[in-house]
């Protein structure tokens, strides 16, 4: 199988990260999939926006968690990035999926709870996956556990990573435990022991941030199952450039 490119946060090395120009540029770069994070405003409106504090990426202050959902909606999250991004807004999960319902794109929701642990985001997160039908291509990952076998809960068969950047003993099996079907680990603690002993478990493994094309190039060399990346084009035509050297050394 070939090796997933998720956009992480969209394109976000050149356009504003988990806004919809970002979700555009990446399908249009042929990004396979989407990475996003969700916060719940004090609404409850699953958001897309990878900090609890809207400061870094916004023109306002303070915690998601203390907007509501229309206020959130005043905020600028694009001129941070460049004025031709003026005015783009925080989008609500549910604009993403009405934008990619009707596009061939395999979705990663990360849900940003390992901070603040919103009540009930599982719940209203899966709900509104299942309400527009793309269970089936989504995955959900989390870096706290707990989260993982909340949705296990939910639902047994939708895909479920857990998300680390540490190096723990017996990964694996915690991560099989939580109910999790693949993990979606740091570029460094990447290595061709873990990869193999992922899937001789059945877990597939997914690696954060790769933007360089020879840590790109090195995922695919390990058989590594999918990749976020700032960069879906550049990681496209490393994959073009890595196939046809398999081809010729054959
Ligand atoms: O889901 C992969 C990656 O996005 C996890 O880290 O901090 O970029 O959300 P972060
Ligand atoms: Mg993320």
């Amino acid at each position: 199988m070939e090796t997933i490119v998720y956009a992480h946060r969209g394109a976000s090395k050149l356009a504003p990260e988990n806004t919809l120009p970002a979700f555009e540029l990446a399908y249009h770069m042929g990004a396979d999939g989407i990475e996003t994070d969700v916060q719940l405003t004090k609404d409850q409106v699953p958001v897309l926006i990878h900090d609890e504090n809207v400061r870094r990426t916004t023109n306002g202050i303070g915690f998601v968690q203390d907007y509501t959902f229309k206020e959130l909606q005043k905020l600028d999250a694009g001129s941070w990035l460049s004025d031709r991004y003026a005015q783009t807004r925080v989008p609500s999960l549910e604009s993403f999926l009405e934008w990619v319902k009707d596009k061939p794109l395999k979705i990663n929701i990360e849900l940003k709870n390992n901070v603040i642990d919103y009540k009930d985001m599982e719940k209203i997160v899966y709900d509104l996956l299942a309400s527009y039908n793309v269970l089936d291509r989504t995955v959900i990952s989390s870096f706290n556990s707990k989260s993982i076998k909340k949705v296990e809960k939910i639902d047994p068969t939708i895909s479920k990573a857990y998300l680390t950047s540490q190096k723990i003993k017996d990964l694996i099996p915690f991560a099989k435990a939580k109910g999790a079907t693949g993990l979606h680990i740091r570029n460094r603690i990447l290595s061709k022991p873990l990869v193999e002993k992922a899937h001789k478990e059945d877990l597939y493994v997914a690696v954060y941030t790769v933007n360089r094309p020879s840590l790109i190039m090195r995922c695919y060399k390990l058989g590594v199952d999918a990749i976020f990346t700032d960069v879906p084009h550049v990681a496209k035509k490393t994959l073009e450039q890595y196939k046809k050297k398999q081809v010729k050394d054959k």
